[in-house]
This record gives structure tokens, sequence and C-alpha cells, in this order.
């Protein structure tokens, strides 16, 4: 198996373009969720090639976006120009660059089905939020990961399936909860609406309690 970011360098070039219906409810989920509110300063984790950069920078004063592939943030800075947008080249799974204290709100959208250890990425958000920031974060529902699904994608007509790591939703819950934040929001997200059918998203706000 091909690993994450060589995957996403390969994806990049159709990443925004072949049909995907867990990219564009997500669009939804994250837009739904956020829109509402402005954040000054935003931190966005696997940002990809932009997809809700585009609108949550409308959002901040000042918005950081870090992702591991080079391929995904060349696409996302050929359509974000704006000078309070920095993109940087990261792998989340180490110390983030950012200072700590800063932010008041984190988004994350489909990112870590891609990472193992997920503890972390909590202990680092945490760090690095104001108090009473606010972490977003969307992922493809374990219950849909249950049934098999995984992130997929195809290139020059070979199909390459990405490494995926099952959370489930306990998970998400106590690494939050144990690292200093409340559980604000959890939603989940049908395809078309159809809540008889498996949930294709999970949704969470924490926040932030800890000083
Ligand atoms: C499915 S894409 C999602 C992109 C965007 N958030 C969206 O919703 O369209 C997952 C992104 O996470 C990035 N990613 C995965 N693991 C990462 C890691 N350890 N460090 C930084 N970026 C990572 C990939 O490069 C890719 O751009």
């Amino acid at each position: 198996m091909m690993n994450t970011e060589n995957a996403y360098n390969l994806w990049a070039s159709h990443y925004d373009d072949m049909p995907n219906k867990t990219r564009d409810l997500e669009k939804t989920a994250a837009l739904t969720t956020l829109q509402s509110k402005e954040y000054p300063f935003i931190l966005e984790l696997g940002c990809g090639t932009g997809k809700n950069t585009t609108w949550l920078r409308h959002k901040a004063t000042q918005l950081t976006a870090l992702d591991f592939s080079v391929e995904m943030l060349r696409k996302a800075e050929e359509k974000i120009k704006d000078n309070n947008v920095l993109f940087v080249q990261s792998d989340l799974t180490k110390v983030w660059p950012v200072a700590d204290n800063t932010f008041d709100l984190i988004s994350c959208s489909l990112t870590l089905e891609h990472i193992q250890d997920i503890d972390f990425i909590f202990r680092q958000a945490v760090q690095k939020l104001q108090k009473n920031g606010l972490f977003f974060l969307c992922e493809l529902h374990p219950f849909k990961q249950y049934s098999g699904s995984k992130a997929r994608f195809t290139d020059k007509g070979q199909l390459n399936i990405l490494q995926c790591f099952t959370h489930h939703v306990s998970e998400y819950t106590d690494c939050a909860i144990r690292n200093g934040f409340s559980i604000e929001k959890i939603d989940e997200w049908f395809d078309a609406d159809d809540t008889t059918t498996l949930p294709r998203l999970i949704s969470f706000v924490f926040r932030k309690t800890t000083v």
C-alpha cells in the first residue's frame, strides 16, 4: 500500500474534479456548523486542495493551513492567494509549527482517518487554541468504516486504497475530555438526508475549557 503522503500527491491533480460524495457532504457539514460565526485566528488541519480554506478565509483575520502533501497544497495555493492565508507544509503527527494559545478555531476535515494516534492531535489542539477556542472535526463515520468504506481513488486506471484507521466515537470523545475539551455538539450526516441509511459522516465541536 502506498504511503498516505505519496497517495495524496498523486490524488491531488483530480481530487477536486472526480465525483466524491464524502468530500461534498463534508463541505455541507462544515459550512452548516461553522458559517454563522467569525473566528479571528483559524488553524486548518489537513487543508488539502483548500475545499474549506476557500470559504473559511472569509471568517478569519488570519488563517493558517497545514498539510503534508506538497501537491495538495500546490492546488490550494493556485486557488487562494489572499495575504491572510498562510499554507505550511507539515506533518500533523509531529509538533505543529504554530504558536501556542493562539487560535479561536481549529478545523479538521477528513484527515484523522489517516492518523493512528489521535490523542497526539488533541494534545496539540488544546495547546494551540485559546481558552474557549473551538475544535471542529468531521470524519468518515466509523459506522461507515465498519462496513468497509475507505478513502480511495483511481489514477491511470489503477485503484488506490489509502491506509485508514478506524476511530470509534468513544475514542474521539475520550481523547477530547482527557485533553481538556468539553463536547459542544455531535452531528451525523446522511446522503440526501436519508436517515434510514448508514450515516456517511460524523462531526464534533469541542471547546477548550482549560487555561
Ligand atoms: C481527504 S483529504 C481532505 C482535505 C480537505 N480537508 C477536504 O476536506 O477536502 C485529507 C488530507 O489530509 C492530509 N493528511 C493526511 N495525513 C496527514 C498528516 N499526517 N499530516 C498532514 N496532512 C495529512 C492529506 O495530505 C490530505 O490533503
